[in-house]
């Protein structure tokens, strides 16, 4: 079995893609649609397994057998909008499941009659038929719950095939109509029952009489009546008890205002609960529309009477008068007064209603779009059973007195004061609400920020959408039960805070002026569930990082993320979604940036320090400040008395162990080039017979600088020499520039004799030249030495020489 059925669905398929010269739109294996395909004939290729064909609106004038025989599937076919003007039942006779058949807007005036068994659905409304297309074979479907017909006229026998079906509903286009012969209408049986009469032409009351004794629910669209108020037919009274219409829906009613009264006091005494009028115009002549009261037609009829109460709810909708001059107070005290539980009159120009003059029984109130004012119903107190109160779309504009207005209203629980010109500037005057208002709609008002100090106390959903709100102030009265609020289309530049709504759970704040969005919303609003914030002109910068932080970690609180969370500012991220939006923690943090920023700087710091250690760059500061300062102390000195008896440029006293650098470095390196410097050495100019130390002094005195060349062998076996001198002539004090020290190695201090405290003195001012290890630098070394001692020597020294 289930293998057949395989095939089956197979073939279909295969079927399908062979034969598609006509193309239907395919959604689904089972669905072909050729709706408006410009088809003048059903098409031979629609694939068998087909169940719904949908051929509407085509130009298709016929149907034959052939064309559906194929199509045992068939459950729904739609040939509704061609041009068909004979229909045979017959052809239809292979398609056993078909339930739902539309041939609706079509020419047809003709019908032949076979039993489609499972039909559930059929619609023959909008054809050309004179009388009704019922015929004998229509009592066998059983299954029939829709059944859309049309005719000019309806006479008494034209149901009776029918009369014993339970009909769900039945819809009668009655278009150039003719002829209704009275009662016709009462043999249906069918819950609900549709009239669309013809627009242009004088409605026939009796279908309004019958069909009000024949279904549940009616519903008539066009009811006009041009003719004098005299020639209304009145209802019998016989039909009038057999009303069996609950729920009545006029739509396009063009009445005069007498029929409208007649009208409403049978619909008034009938067991109709809920009125509906769509449409409606009244105009003149004006008989006094006295009041309701009644005698006028039914007052007589005491059955009648016993059944006032029914009307439950009365809905006027889009009313236009053309009547002038009439008594309004007459009217409006007569709804007020009425007995129901709702009552809508929207779009009615209406500019006043009365407060009722005793407890009234109105649980819903719809008002909206008419000319209401401040005045309404203030200090009202006979509304203690109203619910709800709808007065969206009116003119209303302070709203302190709608608060007044509902202060003696104790039941009511919803207000909707939506789209009027509400303002409230605050001025210390206090509001006064119904202390059961829950629910209050301020939304596209003129409101500011005010309004938040006249607010109802126990409110719980509270809109203010469109409005002129700027900030919500902190310190307004504590709305503790607030649990939905609504700011969305207002000039809200942040985020509010929930200090006074401790409950708050929903907010709304779509399409604001929010660039930064503070972060710290849901610290601050712990039980809020629902953020929706998007739709606000984004500045996609630093501080919006936190608030895009704020989403990940709310766990799915914002609402409409993120397609609704665009950047709006900077130009150039114009369009990106917040989700998309992302900048470097470096860039934003400035601590971090700080830290960075020191971290690199001493990086640098330490790198050029290893670079200047590396390349000795500390070393020729050294030297080249020292050669500076030489010149600048010639300069600044020049030589005087002494010059007389100096002979020697330098004197050099160095260590035998040393006399090896002295003699193949110092001394060739000096004495090279112009300016040929004098050198007194010991070994070459010591004058014999003269102690060492002796010989020495005389050397340090006839030079005019003194070269040491500090090595730790010096230190060890000569610096005693000098030390006797140095102690008897203090002729080098510490500011005397005419002592050189060449530290020709490194002298570690502990080599240093601890008595030797000159020398380390000197060592540790640093004031010694060093002997560089590096070739390099030697010529430097040498040109500050040859700086240091450079002087001219007197003619006659060199002359005694
Ligand atoms: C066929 O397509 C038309 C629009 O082309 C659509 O209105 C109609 O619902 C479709 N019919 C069915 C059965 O889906
Ligand atoms: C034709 O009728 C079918 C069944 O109700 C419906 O789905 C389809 O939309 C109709 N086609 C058009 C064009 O209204
Ligand atoms: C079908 O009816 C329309 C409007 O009633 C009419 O214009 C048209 O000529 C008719 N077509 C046929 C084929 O009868
Ligand atoms: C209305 O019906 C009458 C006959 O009852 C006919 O003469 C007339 O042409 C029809 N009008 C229209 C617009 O179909
Ligand atoms: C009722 O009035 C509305 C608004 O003017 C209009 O759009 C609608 O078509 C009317 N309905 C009927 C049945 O005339
Ligand atoms: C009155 O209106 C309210 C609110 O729309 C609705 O819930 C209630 O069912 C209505 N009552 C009647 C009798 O229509
Ligand atoms: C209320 O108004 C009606 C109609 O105007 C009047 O008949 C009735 O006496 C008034 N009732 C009270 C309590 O004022
Ligand atoms: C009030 O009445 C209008 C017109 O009938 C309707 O559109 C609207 O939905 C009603 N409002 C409420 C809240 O029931």
């Amino acid at each position: 079995m289930i293998y057949l059925t395989n095939i089956y669905v197979l073939t279909c398929a295969f079927t399908f893609t062979l034969w598609n010269s006509i193309q239907p739109t395919v959604e689904d294996e089972f669905i072909a649609n050729y709706s408006s395909s410009l088809l003048t004939n059903v098409p031979k290729t629609i694939p068998v397994c087909t169940e719904v064909l949908d051929l509407s609106h085509n130009r298709i004038s016929g149907l034959s057998i052939s064309e559906f025989i194929h199509l045992s599937d068939l459950q729904v076919l739609n040939l509704s909008h061609n041009l068909i003007t004979v229909l045979d039942f017959s052809v239809f006779i292979f398609n056993e499941n078909l339930e739902y058949l539309d041939l609706s807007h079509n020419n047809i005036s003709k019908v032949s009659c076979l039993t489609l068994a499972s039909l559930r659905h059929l619609d023959l409304s909008f054809n050309k038929f004179t009388a009704l297309p019922i015929c004998q074979e229509f009592g066998n479907m059983f299954h029939l719950e829709y059944l859309g017909l049309s005719a000019t006229m309806i006479r008494t026998s034209d149901f009776r095939y029918i009369k014993h079906l339970q009909l769900h509903t039945v819809f009668l286009n009655l278009g150039n109509f003719s002829l209704y012969e009275p009662q016709s209408l009462t043999v249906l049986n069918t819950r609900n029952l549709h009239i669309a009469f013809a627009a242009n032409q004088n409605f026939i009351f009796s279908l309004l009489y019958d069909g009000m004794s024949t279904s549940e629910n009616l519903k008539i669209v066009n009811l006009r009546y041009t003719l004098s108020y005299k020639d209304f037919p009145s209802p019998s009274l016989m039909l009038l008890k057999k009303i069996k219409t609950t729920t009545l829906t006029l739509d396009a009613v063009d009445l005069q205002w007498a029929i409208i009264l007649q009208i409403f006091m049978l619909i008034w005494y009938s067991p109709v609960e809920h009125l509906t009028v769509r449409n409606l115009t009244f105009r003149g002549p004006l008989e006094e529309p006295t009041e309701f009261a009644f005698p006028p037609l039914l007052s007589s009829v005491e059955q009648l009477i016993s059944l006032d109460g029914s009307m439950k709810a009365l809905t006027l909708e889009h009313v236009r008068n053309k009547v002038y001059y009439f008594n309004q107070e007459i009217l409006y005290r007569q709804f007020s007064e009425m007995n129901i539980a709702n009552l809508t009159i929207a779009d009615a120009y209406m500019p006043h209603m009365l407060c009722p003059n005793r407890t009234s029984s109105f649980q819903y109130l719809n008002f909206s779009q008419n000319a209401l004012t401040d005045e309404l119903f203030q200090n009202c107190g006979t509304l203690v059973d109203l619910k709800l109160l709808i007065l969206q779309k009116n003119k209303f504009e302070s709203l302190r007195k709608v608060s007044f207005m509902t202060s003696r209203m104790k039941s009511l629980t919803y207000l909707d004061m939506s789209n009027n010109l509400l303002r409230h500037d605050g001025a210390g005057v206090q509001c006064q609400w119904a202390e059961s208002l829950a629910e209050l709609d301020l939304s596209s008002n003129q409101l500011v920020d005010a309004v938040f100090e006249c607010l109802p106390a126990n409110v719980q959903k509270l809109s203010l959408r469109n409005n002129h709100i700027s900030n919500v102030p902190s310190g307004v009265t504590e709305l503790k039960s607030l649990e939905e609020l609504n700011l969305a289309s207002n000039r809200l530049a942040d985020l509010p805070g929930c200090g006074g709504f401790t409950s708050l759970q929903f907010l709304n704040v779509e399409m604001n002026s929010i660039l930064t969005p503070s972060a710290d919303f849901f610290q601050s609003c712990p039980r809020v569930r629902e953020l929706q914030a998007g739709h606000n002109p984004f500045q996609c910068s630093c501080e919006l990082q936190a608030f895009i932080q704020l989403e990940r970690r709310s766990g799915g609180k914002l609402f409409g993320w993120p397609a609704a969370y665009v950047c709006e500012y900077p130009e150039g991220l114009r369009g990106t979604e917040l989700k998309d939006f992302h900048l470097s923690p470096l860039a934003c943090n400035t601590t971090l940036l700080l830290v960075t920023a020191l971290l690199l700087t001493l990086l640098l710091v330490a790198a050029v320090a290893s670079l200047c250690i590396y390349l000795d760059v500390p070393w020729y500061v050294r030297m080249t400040w020292q050669w500076t300062q030489t010149k600048r102390r010639a300069w600044h000195n020049p030589p005087a008395d002494q010059e007389a008896i100096l002979q020697f440029h330098a004197f050099i006293s160095y260590s035998e162990r040393d006399s090896l650098w002295v003699k193949n470095e110092l001394i060739p390196n000096l004495e090279r080039g112009e300016g040929s410097v004098q050198l007194c050495q010991h070994e070459r100019n010591f004058i014999p017979g003269k102690s060492i130390v002796e010989n020495i002094i005389n050397c340090i005195e006839k030079s005019y600088r003194s070269i040491f060349v500090l090595s730790p062998n010096f230190v060890q076996s000569e610096w005693c020499h000098y030390e006797l001198y140095f102690a008897h002539h203090k002729l080098f004090s510490e500011n005397s520039n005419s002592l050189i020290l060449i530290l020709l190695e490194p002298i570690p201090p502990y080599l240093i004799p601890a008595r030797y405290h000159k020398l380390k003195a000197l060592m540790a001012k640093r004031t010694y030249m060093e002997w560089p290890k590096e070739r390099s630098k030697r010529a430097l070394f040498w040109a500050n030495l040859r700086a240091a001692i450079s002087i001219n020597l007197p003619i006659s020294s060199e002359a005694n020489e």
